[in-house]
């Protein structure tokens, strides 16, 4: 039946992919990325980002983001904007910094409106925010933090609600898929921030975990931010190995798909599950940790591996 038709009638609102301009071309690729039997969501891996959309102050561009937009609605499948505000691929006019609170300000309150509102209807969720933890739950430092303190944040989401009230704003970052200093920390603001009024209706968790060590906590903390009224969402799955890859290994992370995907059907409001593209043809991983890789439900030859199996029997 295909995975998102599984996580759909399991309750679920999607099982979804990240993609990338590059890959668009690859035909064998697209003809399993486009079935929204498997995908009901499509996430743009780096066009939407900050360096792609306004590489020059108040120049804006859209097209990237616009390809893979048209990809997923000719094909029935929606969007997850990615993402509004991050300290990584920013370009240098922003990160260099050298503003005044107020300029900051304008500045974060003119990217967030221009993009969310050039596909104002056409998003189901935006990362709003992305990253703004140190694994200790303190606040990583960046030009937005640094300028404006946790403030910066508000900022961020109110301009998002402000330019496109449909779409579901999500505050998203890695580390926090099982309890620990950064889950509590990401708990403790959004808490804050939904009693000072400020709009955020979900919590994403990337969940860029490791094969045999993937935590025993997950439905225990999705579950605890859940209560504090938002959704839950898995963003960037991938569940990642030492290569080459082997049966016992693959078996071994048959069992972590299965993990993962059982904890977000026990949580009601995590509402789907996005895996950080889906083949390991098109991986970030084996480029940022040497000598690992093979994260991801299908092969780089586009087979199915187990893994594959396991996500569909945890959504049956
Ligand atoms: O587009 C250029 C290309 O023109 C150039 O020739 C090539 C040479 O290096 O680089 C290309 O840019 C790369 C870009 O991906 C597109 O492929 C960048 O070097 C590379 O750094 C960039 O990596 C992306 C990474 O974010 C950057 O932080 C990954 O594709 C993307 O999957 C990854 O995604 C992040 C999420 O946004 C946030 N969470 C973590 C996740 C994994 O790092």
């Amino acid at each position: 039946p295909g995975l998102n038709t599984l996580a759909v009638a399991k309750g679920k609102t999607y099982f979804g992919s990240a993609t990338d301009n590059g890959e668009l071309s690859d035909a064998a690729y697209t003809t399993i990325l486009k079935n929204s039997k498997e995908f009901g969501v499509i996430t743009p891996g780096n066009s939407m980002k900050w360096d792609a959309t306004e590489g020059t102050r108040g120049t804006f561009t859209f097209t990237n983001g616009e390809t893979i937009v048209k990809f997923a609605e000719a094909n029935g499948q929606k969007v997850r904007g990615h993402t509004l505000v991050w300290h990584s691929q920013l370009p240098s006019w922003v990160s260099s910094g050298g503003f005044s609170a107020a300029e900051l300000t304008e500045i974060i309150q003119t990217h967030v409106t221009n993009l969310v509102t050039n596909w104002k209807g056409r998003i189901l969720h935006w990362d709003v925010v992305n990253e703004i933890f140190n694994d200790d739950g303190t606040y990583r430092t960046s030009v937005f933090y640094n300028t404006l303190g946790e403030e910066f944040v508000s900022i961020a989401f109110k301009a998002a609600r402000a330019a496109d009230p449909a779409a579901k704003l999500y505050i998203n970052d890695y580390n926090i898929d099982g309890t620990g200093a950064k889950s509590t920390a990401m708990y403790n603001l959004v808490q804050k921030l939904l009693a000072a009024g400020v709009p955020i209706d979900g919590i994403g968790v990337q969940a860029h975990l490791i094969s045999g060590s993937v935590p025993s906590t997950l439905a225990t903390n999705w579950a605890s931010f859940a209560s504090l009224g938002v959704d839950v969402a898995i963003t960037e799955l991938d569940i990642r190995m030492t290569t080459p890859s082997d049966a016992t290994k693959l078996a071994q992370q048959a069992t972590d798909y299965g993990t993962v995907v059982k904890a977000c059907v026990s949580v009601p409001r995590c509402v789907g599950i996005t895996v950080w593209d889906y083949t390991d043809k098109y991986s970030w991983i084996p480029s940022v940790f040497s000598g690992q890789g093979a994260a991801l439900p299908w092969d780089e030859l586009l087979v199915k591996k187990p893994a594959y199996a396991a996500i569909a029997s945890a959504l049956a």
